[in-house]
């Protein structure tokens, strides 16, 4: 019996907020050492974190995605690299599962989303396929009672974790007319024969957050591992996006708000010129801009979550959500920095962290610019 089922949402993401900031202390080891400490997943299992979006009836929480919105936000504000692999897992590939899987499917893999042992990794990105999505090259065909699998996915959040990745391979020869016809989405186990996980990435931020390469040598798998149905792949990649990237709005306005809590307490109590530098218009003014850019952005996400819990299309406020976060993030993270000055850029204090780590926000699950066409598209539709 979860501890959660029966008590309001917000009463979850006061409980995660509190639980995160105990984890303050292990952070720096974790980061210098790049993997999120095995006990920390577990407990996110227990706490019913890891089942958020998945029913009551496939053994979640059943919350609603508003609810998942507070969750990350606290998550991201805590520690990103905690909330980005939480995203993955419970949002994007979690979702997948619930919406396309068979009973078998949910039955089978769900429990390995949120018993705590692993998280789930989403496979849609390789070398030569980023924005690109519908361009990439791992191939599937037919064989026997199954697939083959063959390709390199590359930048896998949760790879070196994760019990399974749901990976995007293409079925049949590419039409360059409509690349994104064949492409199929697979439930592939990370411990079958011909797949292995490559390095981990050396990145700029969110350092304990894992990004490796995932390949897959001639893997084979069993017809229950499609997903959705042959063809059905790009659909259920959108898709996933579509609610993934209000995911990294969550995260962002995390990011942003814990960097400007640390300014502003920063702020009033270092001195200069014999007065608190809080004093200062130009700091006072800058400060009233990014908290103001940070309501906003929270409220765009919320707006998505929202629009999305009551089954309406939220396609294109999910790329606003994210547009407009991410590039607040920046904004904030680096206001944050500067206002401490020689301190901010120091490791000793997080803000420089919270900098680097927010900088991903404008890239994963879609860069700006893929947000801009996708609103853009949305907006100017014949
Ligand atoms: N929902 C459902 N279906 C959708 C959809 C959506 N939001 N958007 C498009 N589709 C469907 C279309 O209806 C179309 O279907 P039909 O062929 O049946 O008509 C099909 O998909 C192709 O659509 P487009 O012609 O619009 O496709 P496109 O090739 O022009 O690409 C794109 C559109 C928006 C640019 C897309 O490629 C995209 O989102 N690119 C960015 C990829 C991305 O976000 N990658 C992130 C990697 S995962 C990650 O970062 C996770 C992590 O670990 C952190």
């Amino acid at each position: 019996m979860n501890p959660f089922v029966g008590q309001t949402e917000r009463d979850l993401a006061r409980t995660v907020a509190e639980w995160s900031a105990t984890l303050a202390e292990r952070i720096p080891a974790a980061e210098k050492e790049g993997a999120l400490p095995r006990d920390v997943i577990a407990e996110l299992g227990r706490l019913g974190v890891l089942g958020m979006r998945v029913p009551e009836a496939d053994g979640g929480l059943g919350t609603s995605a508003v609810a998942f919105v507070l969750v990350l936000e606290e998550l991201a504000a805590a520690w990103p690299s905690l909330a980005v692999a939480v995203a993955v897992n419970s949002g994007i590939v979690a979702g997948s599962i619930v919406r396309y899987g068979t009973a078998e499917q949910r039955k089978r893999w769900l429990p390995r989303l949120m018993d705590g042992t692993g998280l789930g990794a989403f496979a849609l990105t390789e070398v030569t396929s980023g924005s690109d999505a519908a361009s990439l090259r791992t191939t599937a065909r037919p064989d026997g009672g199954g697939w083959r699998i063959g390709g390199r996915k590359q930048f896998i959040t949760n790879a070196r974790y994760a019990p399974f990745a749901i990976v995007f391979a293409r079925v049949g020869e590419l039409d360059p007319k409509d690349s994104s016809a064949g492409i199929t989405a697979f439930v592939v186990p990370l411990d079958a024969s011909g797949v292995s996980i490559g390095s981990p990435e050396r990145k700029h931020g969110l350092l304990a957050s894992d990004t490796s390469a995932l390949i897959l040598d001639d893997v084979r798998v069993g017809h229950d591992a499609v997903l959705g149905g042959p063809g059905k792949g790009f659909g259920i990649a959108m898709t996933g996006l579509d609610g993934g990237r209000i995911n990294i709005a969550a995260q962002s306005v995390g990011i942003a708000r814990r960097a400007l809590e640390v300014a502003r307490a920063y702020a009033k109590q270092r001195t200069q010129f014999g007065r608190p530098i809080a004093d200062f218009e130009g700091l006072r003014f800058r400060i009233a801009k990014a908290e103001s850019d940070l309501a906003a952005a929270r409220l765009l996400a919320l707006r998505a979550a929202w629009l999305r819990d009551r089954g309406r299309p939220f396609t294109r406020e999910a790329a606003m959500a994210k547009l407009y976060a991410s590039e607040m993030a920046q904004r904030a993270t680096h206001a944050a920095v500067q206002i401490l000055g020689g301190n901010g850029y120091m490791r000793d204090y997080a803000v420089e962290r919270y900098a680097r780590d927010g900088r991903a926000t404008t890239i994963y699950e879609g860069t700006s610019e893929i947000q801009r066409i996708v609103i853009a598209r949305s907006l100017l539709a014949a």
